[in-house]
């Protein structure tokens, strides 16, 4: 069966398509490398071009008889999204609706939809979960937000079957193929910390060290790539068996503040990290953790890397043979 995959050849995408063919399935990707990397495709074949072309949407759609959709292709720099709203109204909402419109036409209604942690906002009670309340605190989180909100309607209207997936903070490389987390500007905190570790920064800028958390600085919850990407894998198959639209978190289910974070990966790496204490950065919740019992309990997923620990060491595996990303 072939999946279109939309951002293939960024991070997350080309741990998804790769975790699609080991399956079975045959991952056809979709990417116009404005983000990704050509070299992060390991599985199925990519073509170039923009989600929001319809014409060619649709084409690939028709000769490639495609029948489930997985839309991972955003921008998702928070800061930047604060900065220039306008950039991500257009790619995650217009572009992005554009996307799901050629499937309409073209009869493809399963989609499995890439959401994010950062629609809940500030938490009100944690570990959250989905029914949570939403107000997210930035046009990124707007932007995942409201395309929920349209899948919704699409489900109503147009019998569209959807899995929105919403991720906590993704981690890790995958621990057999060469491919791992080249983010350009780089914004998550495990690879700067790693980045820091092989001396290509100076040292690691620590965000809030004041928080109302036991060591003060923030808590997040941290998902293996590889655990997240077989999720779609569950939802594909949901959706595969004719199930209702649903919407889950993904996590861990645990919380590692960011000192802790910085302690695992000198444990890891042998390093020491020059760390530079901060001011909190606007709109950082103190912390952010999931719960994921719905998807464990729903789709049976379970996560085979829980610990932070075999989670930074993949990662410290891919950094430290490709310390300039794909570019090495
Ligand atoms: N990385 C995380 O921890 C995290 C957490 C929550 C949610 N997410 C979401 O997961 C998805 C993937 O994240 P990632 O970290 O892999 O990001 P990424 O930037 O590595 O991948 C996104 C890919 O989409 C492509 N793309 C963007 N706009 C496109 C367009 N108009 N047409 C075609 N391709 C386009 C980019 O070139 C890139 O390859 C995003 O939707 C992101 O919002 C990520």
């Amino acid at each position: 069966m072939k999946i279109l995959v939309s951002g293939g050849a960024g991070y997350i995408g080309s741990h998804v398509a790769l975790e699609l063919s080991r399956q079975g399935f045959e991952p056809v990707i979709l990417d116009n490398l404005s983000k990704g990397h050509r070299q992060a495709v390991r599985a199925g074949k990519l073509i170039e071009g923009n989600m929001g072309d319809g014409q060619l949407v649709r084409e690939i759609l028709a000769r490639e008889k495609i029948e489930i959709a997985v839309h991972l292709s955003a921008f998702s720099l928070v800061g930047e999204s604060v900065r220039e709203p306008a950039k991500y109204f257009q790619n995650n909402i217009a572009n992005s609706l554009s996307l799901l419109d050629s499937m309409v036409a073209c009869g493809v209604k399963k989609f499995v939809f890439s959401s994010t942690a950062a629609v809940y906002g500030e938490p009100e009670t944690v570990p959250i979960t989905e029914d949570h309340p939403k107000r997210p605190q930035n046009p990124y989180g707007f932007s995942k937000l409201a395309y929920e909100g349209i899948l919704e309607a699409y489900d109503r209207a147009y019998g569209l079957k959807y899995i929105s997936l919403r991720y906590f903070n993704a981690a890790g490389a995958d621990v057999e193929v060469e491919i791992g987390e080249d983010h350009q500007p780089e914004s998550h905190l495990i690879p700067i910390i790693l980045q820091t570790a092989l001396g290509l920064r100076k040292s690691l800028e620590l965000y809030g060290t004041d928080y109302t958390t036991p060591d003060g600085t923030c808590i997040r919850d941290y998902i293996h790539v590889s655990d997240l990407a077989r999720a779609h894998l569950l939802a594909i198959e949901a959706l595969k068996q004719g199930t209702e639209s649903k919407i889950f978190n993904l996590g861990n289910g645990q919380g590692y503040s960011n000192r802790q974070v910085i302690e695992t990966a000198q444990r890891v790496t042998g390093a020491k990290i020059d760390i530079k204490e901060s001011p909190r950065r606007p709109g950082d919740p103190a912390v952010l953790v999931a719960s994921a019992d719905r998807i464990k309990a729903e789709l049976g997923w379970s996560p085979k890397y829980p610990q932070l620990e075999e989670i930074i060491a993949s990662a410290w595996r891919w950094h430290k043979k490709h310390p300039h990303g794909y570019n090495s």
